[in-house]
């Protein structure tokens, strides 16, 4: 497989760079128009661009013509309400697939690492092109919730968490890391998440906002993440084992639209 991939995020597989000052801005996300879309988690989405432009979430091969999660389209009624979100995701000057901003419901760490999950981004994305990552520009200040990131889905030791103060910005290859996020608010949490196809627009973007590869995660109680991971892994054995039992062979799309 050969695509064109970023050498910053070979070691950890994300890239945290300086925060946005966020809170500078008017909170354009309390007026978007959402749509309801089943993702990891209680969550919503409002499009900023769809496949073809239209208010929806859908994947975009699940489209007529199908197409890689590149050339997204501006939805334009979004576009309106949002145009400082708009210019931010634009700003990159990289290709753009997808571009939302996700409503994430609080949930427990236990939900969380339930949730972890990898995406598809780069299904029918032609090897030679450029590999499709996503940033994530957390827009409610969230200093106590957390980005949470594995190498290996059942291995605590592999995790890292992000806290999510506003205007914090993440890059994360999350087709190579599982992801999702703890978020113990009691309101819900607003953030902008973008497909980016790698390249030397991308590349320039973060190499200017001093990149980090590699962070220290706030503490846990080892019993808690030890609780969590075990809660987690039960779940998913009885997710599966009710997957086995079924004919329907109907479950296994979640983990390709999933968000975070
Ligand atoms: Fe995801």
């Amino acid at each position: 497989m050969s695509y064109t991939q970023l050498p910053i995020f070979d070691q950890s597989g994300f890239v945290i760079v300086d925060s946005y000052e966020q809170e500078a801005d008017p909170r354009e996300w309390e007026n978007l128009v959402f749509v309801d879309w089943k993702s990891s988690g209680d969550t919503r989405f409002a499009p900023l661009a769809s496949a073809y432009g239209d208010m929806e979430c859908d994947g975009f091969w699940n489209h007529t013509p199908p197409k890689t999660d590149k050339d997204g389209v501006w939805v334009q009624q979004n576009v309106d309400i949002a145009p400082i979100l708009t210019r931010r995701a634009r700003e990159v000057g990289a290709n753009i697939g997808r571009c939302r901003v996700i409503e994430l419901q609080p949930n427990t760490y236990a939900d969380a690492i339930y949730n972890l999950h990898r995406d598809d981004n780069n299904r029918l994305n032609p090897e030679g092109t450029g590999w499709i990552v996503r940033s994530f520009y957390n827009l409610t200040d969230n200093p106590d919730s957390m980005m949470i990131l594995r190498e290996d889905l059942d291995d605590p030791s592999t995790e890292v968490r992000v806290p999510l103060p506003a205007g914090a910005q993440v890059v994360i290859d999350t087709q190579r890391l599982y992801h999702a996020v703890w978020h113990p608010g009691n309101q819900p949490r607003y953030c902008l998440i973008t497909s980016y196809e790698s390249g030397p627009e991308l590349e320039a973007w973060i190499s200017t906002r001093n990149p980090v590869t590699v962070i220290e995660s706030p503490f846990m109680d080892p019993a808690e993440i030890a609780q969590g991971n075990e809660s987690a892994m039960n779940k998913r054995a009885a997710r599966a084992a009710a997957r086995a039992e079924s004919s329907s062979g109907s479950g296994s799309s979640m983990e390709v639209l999933s968000e975070a």
